[in-house]
């Protein structure tokens, strides 16, 4: 008796540090649903659920996800983008993060993308200190979602003979919010993430963005707006 209140103890102790992940989505169904995750055609074992040493490289902001399941499903999506990709990790560091802010621009792509990643974080947890139970941000989902939220242009640019990045014919007919969702259903992302993706830019103002895209959407546009209008 005593040994199963102690076991049923360990394990809901161990799904509260785990964390809500969105709602319905209990950390346990994930875990399910690695079994399952596509982009390796291979059922998960402990060695495969290990993140690659360059995707690390590029994103340590990977370690903020507590739930492992989840922050190996969206290092995994990384990894099946690069797989894709014309681009290598090296390039990321190097490239411009938009094509729309003049051929000066030497912020790199990498740069961009994860000081949306730490902005977003800054905001969810002022967030969950000042607005507590009325609008909890689940900073999983949030930190998954504003890593992956440009993983599809990495399907997007071609490097031309110059070395220069350019939008690729892909690109010109699918945008990124949509080539990342696909690339992270196949990864066995949750929907609350692929919703951040989906709707993190132009396209989310015409749904209802949850309350971690309204963020990310706000870290990345104000961290690309004044790029853009700043010969203005
Ligand atoms: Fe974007």
């Amino acid at each position: 008796m005593v040994v199963v209140v102690v076991v049923v103890t360990v394990v809901v102790m161990v799904d509260c540090l785990n964390g809500r992940l969105g709602a319905g989505k209990p950390a346990r169904q994930i875990e399910e649903a690695a079994d399952t995750c596509n982009c390796l055609k291979v059922k998960h074992n402990k060695d495969n659920l290990m993140i690659a040493k360059s995707i690390l490289d590029l994103w340590p902001e990977l370690e903020w996800i507590q739930n492992r399941y989840l922050r190996e499903k969206t290092a995994k999506t990384w990894e099946l983008a690069l797989s894709k990709s014309a681009l290598k990790p090296e390039d990321l560091k190097r490239i411009p993060f938009t094509l729309l802010a003049g051929p000066d621009l030497s912020v790199s792509f990498m740069d961009h993308k994860r000081a949306v990643v730490h902005i977003a974080h800054e905001c969810g947890l002022k967030f969950n200190v000042f607005f507590k139970n009325e609008l909890p941000v689940d900073m999983d989902i949030l930190i998954a979602g504003a890593i992956l939220a440009d993983v599809g242009k990495l399907l997007e640019y071609e490097i031309d003979e110059n070395g220069k990045c350019i939008q690729g014919k892909y690109g010109q007919f699918i945008r990124h919010p949509f080539t990342g969702v696909s690339l992270a259903e196949q990864c066995g992302i949750p929907p609350e993430v692929c919703h951040i993706i989906a709707a993190h830019a132009g396209e989310g103002d015409l749904i209802k963005r949850t309350t971690e895209a309204y963020i990310v959407h706000h870290a990345d546009f104000m961290t690309f707006l004044p790029f853009k209008n700043r010969q203005l």
